[in-house]
């Protein structure tokens, strides 16, 4: 994918303020911490764009990132982050389950993975209900770079048999830092913002 332009759009909490224009949208789910927002730097090759940080809880709220000004890259913040206050969360969590179900232009879902941990209950539930919403999905297995090959392999294998994933389902294997995954990333996300609606 060609990349001319890639700017912050805004950043909404209510799901009436996400943008009316129709564009196809991708959005980047994931725990806390699991690289969201370096994975969607990395595909648009720009660094900073979406804020990263060693600590999570970085990313809040609903944020649109609008690219080629043609479709919307989404970064959402990351489940299973418990510094945050009580009421917040669940706030959060209700306004990211209805924005998933509900939210027309969604093309297809990116869900990151940690490549070197087992998926948690969170993960197991997240891809759950975007079975069920019928969205399309994604699995990039993140920071692989941290990753020996024999472990590579093992955990890629480990990650496929706890979500009991069928033979033909596919999982990224990614790197922010080497850049490994992005085009096989892009050969899948590119015909999903062609699709019609
Ligand atoms: P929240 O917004 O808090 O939900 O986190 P996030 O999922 O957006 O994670 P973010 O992209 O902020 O990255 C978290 C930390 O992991 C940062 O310190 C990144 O530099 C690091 N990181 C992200 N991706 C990779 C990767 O592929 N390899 C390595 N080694 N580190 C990574
Ligand atoms: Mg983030």
């Amino acid at each position: 994918m060609n990349i001319t332009s890639a700017t912050f759009l805004k950043s909404v909490i209510r799901i009436e303020e996400c943008p009316r224009d129709g564009r196809p949208e991708i959005a980047f789910v994931g725990r806390s911490n699991v690289g969201k927002s370096s994975l969607l730097n990395a595909l648009l090759n720009r660094k900073g764009l979406a804020k990263t940080s060693t600590t999570p809880g970085k990313t809040q709220m609903i944020n649109f990132f609008d690219v080629n000004r043609r479709f919307y890259f989404v970064d959402l913040p990351g489940y299973g982050y418990a510094k945050v206050p009580k009421g917040v969360k669940s706030e959060w969590s209700r306004v990211m389950t209805a924005y998933l179900r509900h939210r027309e232009p969604l093309k297809l879902v990116v869900q990151l993975l940690d490549a070197r941990h087992t998926p948690s209950d969170k993960d197991h539930e997240m891809l759950e209900l975007l079975r069920r919403a019928r969205v399309p999905v994604l699995l990039a297995a993140t920071k692989i770079d941290k990753l020996s090959r024999n472990e590579r392999t093992r955990n890629l294998k480990a990650i496929r048999a706890d979500l009991d994933l069928d033979d033909d389902a596919v999982i990224i294997p990614f790197s922010a830092v080497t850049a490994e995954g992005v085009k096989p990333l892009w050969e899948i996300i590119a015909p999903c913002l062609k699709s019609p609606t």
